[in-house]
């Protein structure tokens, strides 16, 4: 019996061995495939397109003096989103460092960094036919009466046009009635809805009408038990593919 038990014992621990070794290689051969793909890329950097001779003399030139760059960093683009579409991706402010951003394509038309973002309500322009952004513009709405300007943007939008909207902190305060009503006739359910500090995120067109299936608008109220940063409401997103204009 005693021995039976121990025999066991020996067999479970050397099951154990063998896995942890098993572990360990696939560890090994992991971290060796990454080393083989990482050398065989800078390869692929520093060797350019032009003749061998010159492949050589750049190889060389670079053993001298070492440049090797870091892999540029990849910008965003929706890998998902078919030819023949504009991928798009609102994201509304989250906290008071958390700034509102809109992702077209590979380009980010409004963003901290780009310096075109502020409390209020977002709003980007862009040409449905070339999928290039026509304006950028951000509308205050709790220090100064902004309403009558947004309203008056809105409704200057050109046909044919792409408007994507959303808020940053407050976007709620002075925003009055008319352009309640612009934004509303654009399409909006929720305009309506907005209270202080609600994050609020639309996608509209104007002069044509977008499919039925993609992400258009949402809203998040402030509830300051709920949120995660005390009064201020979370980030919410819209994301998807808008169908290009048929050629
Ligand atoms: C979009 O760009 C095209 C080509 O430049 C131009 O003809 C058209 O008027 C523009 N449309 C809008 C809405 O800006």
């Amino acid at each position: 019996m005693a021995l039976a038990r121990r025999h066991r014992l020996l067999l479970a621990r050397r099951d154990q061995r063998l896995r942890r070794q098993g572990i360990l290689r696939a560890a090994l051969f992991i971290s060796a495939s990454t080393c083989a793909w990482y050398f065989g890329y800078l390869v692929a950097e520093l060797i350019p397109d032009g003749p061998l001779a010159t492949a050589v003399y750049n190889i060389r030139s670079i053993g001298e003096k070492p440049v090797l760059r870091a892999p540029a960093p990849k910008r965003h683009k929706y890998d998902h989103c078919p030819p023949n579409t504009y991928a798009y991706w609102l994201l509304s402010g989250g906290s008071k460092n958390k700034y509102a951003k809109i992702y077209f394509e590979n380009e980010l038309l409004i963003e901290e960094m780009t310096g075109n973002v502020g409390k209020g309500i977002n709003i980007a322009l862009v040409n449905y036919t070339t999928g290039k952004v026509i304006a950028t513009q951000y509308f205050d709405m709790f220090q100064d009466d902004n309403s009558e300007p947004m309203t008056e943007f809105i409704q200057g939008a050109p046909a044919k046009s792409l408007l994507l909207m959303m808020t940053h902190d407050d976007g709620s305060s002075r925003l009055k009635e008319d352009a309640k009503k612009a934004i509303e006739a654009l399409g909006s359910k929720e305009i309506r809805n907005i209270r202080f500090r609600s994050s609020w995120v639309f996608l509209t067109a104007k002069g044509f009408d977008l499919p039925a299936g993609i992400e258009r608008e949402k809203i998040d109220h402030s509830i300051n038990a709920k949120n995660r940063n005390l009064d201020w409401p979370e980030e919410i997103q819209i994301k998807g593919c808008i169908p290009k204009e048929p050629s």
